[in-house]
């Protein structure tokens, strides 16, 4: 649709950020989604967070960093950030874009990057999520895994998006490693010849691949999450749609899986009520915490998603 193709285009656009992110009401609106600019107010927010009996998975927010240093800075700012968790005690791990770590400048400095960020995970006893951006980046992204696996560095987990066509093989493929996975619809504007047009086929699509990475993850003896919040389970759903959260409990419950090994993640501000709920039924959930100055990216697809929070921001102009 119009709109979020619209919203979209924004998040990309330069001058709609040097716009955007000079009014104050939308640094307040994006506050809703955004744990706060440092790293303390982030850690506080996922204290709280354990303290509901959810994990955590903790974002630096950055993208499309545009020279090396910069990426090397986003790459030592999340081994700091890995350093707090685990002084913190806080039950949680880390998620990381890989063009924030130089993936779209430079294939051989993101690897630097990453394989210093796995190397400090793995002394922390954790696993690390690499969100999945868009389709032109998808091979490039398989690859840099393949390669760090290839040097004994396996503690990283990859995201797929129900929407592009390739990711029922993908997702294949990368069960058969046994790579951990996060299943999500996708965020980004991709072209009709690679990703579902239609809702309703992102929708089953997303349905048809939790049931391939349930039935895999029974196979391998359907593991929970590690109680300190630090690895997750293979299956881990990304959604906050109710219809595809029930799909995979009914087939969860047919096939015997237990409930402790399928993990639901939300996106921080959104469906606390539905977070609270299954974490209550006895399912893990883990809240994606973002924080950061760098928000309008993420904040503008947060707009895309839900047209009803485009009429939340502009509220926040009257307050
Ligand atoms: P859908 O968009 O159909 O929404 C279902 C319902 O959820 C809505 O009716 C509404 O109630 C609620 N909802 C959804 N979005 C909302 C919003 N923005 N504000 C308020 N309510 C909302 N994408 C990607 O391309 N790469 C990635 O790595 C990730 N990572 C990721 C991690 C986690 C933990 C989550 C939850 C999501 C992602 N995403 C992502 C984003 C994902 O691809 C998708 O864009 C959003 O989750 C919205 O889709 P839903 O599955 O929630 O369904």
């Amino acid at each position: 649709d119009m709109l979020r193709a619209i919203l979209l285009y924004l998040s990309k656009a330069t001058w709609a950020r040097n716009l955007v992110t000079r009014w104050r009401f939308a640094r307040r609106a994006a506050s809703r989604f955004v744990a706060g600019d440092t790293l303390e107010e982030a850690i506080q927010a996922i204290a709280a967070l354990n303290q509901r009996g959810l994990l955590a998975t903790l974002d630096h927010l950055g993208e499309d960093v545009t020279n090396a240093e910069e990426a090397k800075r986003s790459a030592d700012e999340y081994l700091e950030l890995m350093d707090r968790i685990s002084a913190s005690g806080a039950k949680s791990n880390a998620s990381v874009k890989l063009s924030q770590l130089g993936l779209v400048l430079d294939f051989d400095l993101c690897l630097d990057n990453m394989r210093r960020i796995l190397r400090k995970a793995s002394a922390c006893g954790m696993m690390v999520r690499i969100d999945m951006e868009d389709s032109s980046t998808v091979d490039r992204t398989l690859q840099l895994r393949r390669a760090l696996k290839g040097e004994g560095l396996e503690n990283s987990g990859l995201a797929f998006q129900s929407y592009l066509f390739r990711t029922e093989e993908d997702v294949r493929a990368s069960l058969a490693e046994g790579i951990r996975i996060r299943l999500c619809k996708g965020a980004y504007k991709e072209p009709a010849e690679i990703a579902y047009p239609r809702k309703a086929d992102v929708d089953a699509s997303y349905d048809r691949v939790a049931r391939m990475m349930i039935d895999a993850s029974q196979a391998l003896g359907a593991q929970a999450p590690s109680p300190d919040g630090k690895i997750p389970p293979i299956v881990a759903l990304g959604t906050h749609d109710g219809k595809r959260i029930q799909a995979a409990k009914d087939y969860a419950a047919k096939v015997g899986f237990p409930k402790q090994a399928l993990e639901f993640q939300m996106l921080y501000g959104i469906r606390a009520d539905l977070q609270n709920r299954l974490a209550a039924e006895g399912y893990p959930v883990r809240v994606y915490v973002p924080f950061g100055t760098s928000w309008y990216p993420y904040f503008m697809r947060r707009l895309a998603e839900r047209p009803a929070n485009l009429w939340f921001f502009l509220s926040n102009f009257f307050r």
